[in-house]
């Protein structure tokens, strides 16, 4: 059976595509951070696999790519906020640019062998109208996809001069309705049509589909280039009367803190767990283990230094004594530790004082089989007993 690859394909139009590519005898795999809504598709038609494009798993789009039954990838993933630049934290930004563009990019190539294979591969990306014009109030969406555009158009002429006649569709609609962009539910009636048109599109190994294009975008289009300033100031006047801006702080600031020493896969769990929990996760490192009546081995300096440069952390302080004094400077929303505090008196403290501050304390599985402790335990048995 033909399989397709639908990265993003539990909401929305891919989740409408989906169900197209289904109704034409496709076994779809899907690939999403969340499971599409139980009954809404066939069971026996799709699989499902967790991926996150914040944190995107090559190994596992390498083994896809692999898969010769797959003949068609669609990417859908991606999100928006129209909001003035000021409300986006440099977290936002920075993840907006990764799922909309960095990681489609990176799936593309990943892709590439098959795209530039003689044999027939389908592709497509979700792209935007925002990717051809300028977007005030929609900048960094604006520039994700603006890069997804002009990536593809270019990709697409090394396409054809390389002989083979697959192509990367780039499906750049405005807003739709029907799709959980803006918040709202997925409505797959009002979506149908636009993703029977996207397939069409895909199939025919087109190069772009801009939905309503002769009688809408074409002069959108061409308003812009004849006057992009004038344009700006339209779409700008647009946007502010259209009701659409959440001009608000949208970021989770996640906080935990440690001591740290000789970093293990328990403190590893913990901070990849907390950042899948919040957008900009900072760390507090405690300058000994004296506070809990432990010793260090490693300077402050260092054990700062290798939880900076851990992946998921986007920030490292010098810990407060109390977690609750951090929060009176740094006012995270989300405070971590391992599940081994929950019930300590500090925790319990904790509990008290976050409870009218909108703080949620999470509590993270511990890894029971390693820590700082064990470890120094396990260095001194060894330099006693001489081997
Ligand atoms: N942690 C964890 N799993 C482990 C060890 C630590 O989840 N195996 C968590 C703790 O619950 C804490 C954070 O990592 O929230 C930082 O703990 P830290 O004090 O640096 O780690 P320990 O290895 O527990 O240190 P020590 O043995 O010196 O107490």
């Amino acid at each position: 059976m033909e399989k397709a690859l639908v990265i993003g394909g539990s909401n929305g139009v891919g989740l409408a595509i989906v169900d197209n590519l289904i109704n034409r005898g496709f076994l779809v795999e899907i690939l999403d951070i969340r499971h599409p809504e139980v009954g809404i598709l066939p069971e026996d038609k799709f699989n499902y696999q967790y991926c996150d494009l914040l944190d995107l798993d090559e190994e596992l789009i390498t083994a896809f790519a692999a898969d010769d039954e797959i003949k068609l990838l669609m990417i859908t993933a991606g999100f928006g906020r129209v909001a003035d630049f000021e409300f986006f934290h440099t977290a936002e930004i920075k993840n907006m640019m990764t799922v909309n563009a960095t990681s489609t990019l990176r799936i593309l190539r990943l892709f590439y062998d098959r795209i530039k294979s003689n044999d027939i591969f389908l592709c497509g990306v979700m792209g935007s109208i925002s990717g051809f014009i300028s977007s005030p109030m929609a900048a960094v969406y604006a520039a994700s996809k603006a890069a997804v555009c002009r990536c593809i158009e270019s990709v697409n002429i090394e396409l054809e001069a390389s002989g083979t006649k697959n192509r990367i569709l780039n499906v750049s609609p405005a807003s739709f309705k029907g799709s959980s962009f803006y918040g709202g539910h997925n409505q797959l009636d009002l979506l149908k049509g636009l993703a029977e048109d996207i397939v069409e599109h895909i199939l025919a190994s087109d190069c772009l589909f801009i939905p309503q294009y002769e009688e809408i975008f074409k002069g959108v289009i061409e308003r812009y280039n004849h006057d992009p300033h004038e344009y700006g100031l339209y779409s700008y006047q647009y946007k502010k009367a259209s009701g659409r801006a959440m001009n608000e702080k949208r970021v989770v600031i996640g906080y935990l803190s440690g001591t740290f020493d000789l970093f293990h896969v328990g403190h590893l769990n913990l901070l990849q767990r907390a950042k899948k929990q919040c957008d900009y996760l900072i760390v507090g490192v405690h300058d000994s283990g004296e506070w809990k009546g432990k010793e260090t081995f490693i300077p402050l300096a260092e054990r700062k230094q290798i939880v900076a440069a851990c992946k998921y952390v986007d920030k490292v302080v010098d810990a407060e004594v109390e977690d609750s004094t951090a929060w009176e400077k740094l006012h995270f929303d989300r405070l971590f530790v391992g599940s081994d505090y929950q019930g300590t008196d500090r925790f319990k403290r904790y509990e008290a004082f976050f409870a009218d501050k909108q703080v949620r304390i999470i509590y993270l599985p511990y890894t029971l089989s390693t820590s700082s402790t064990q470890i120094r335990q396990a260095i001194r048995d060894r330099y006693k007993s001489g081997s």
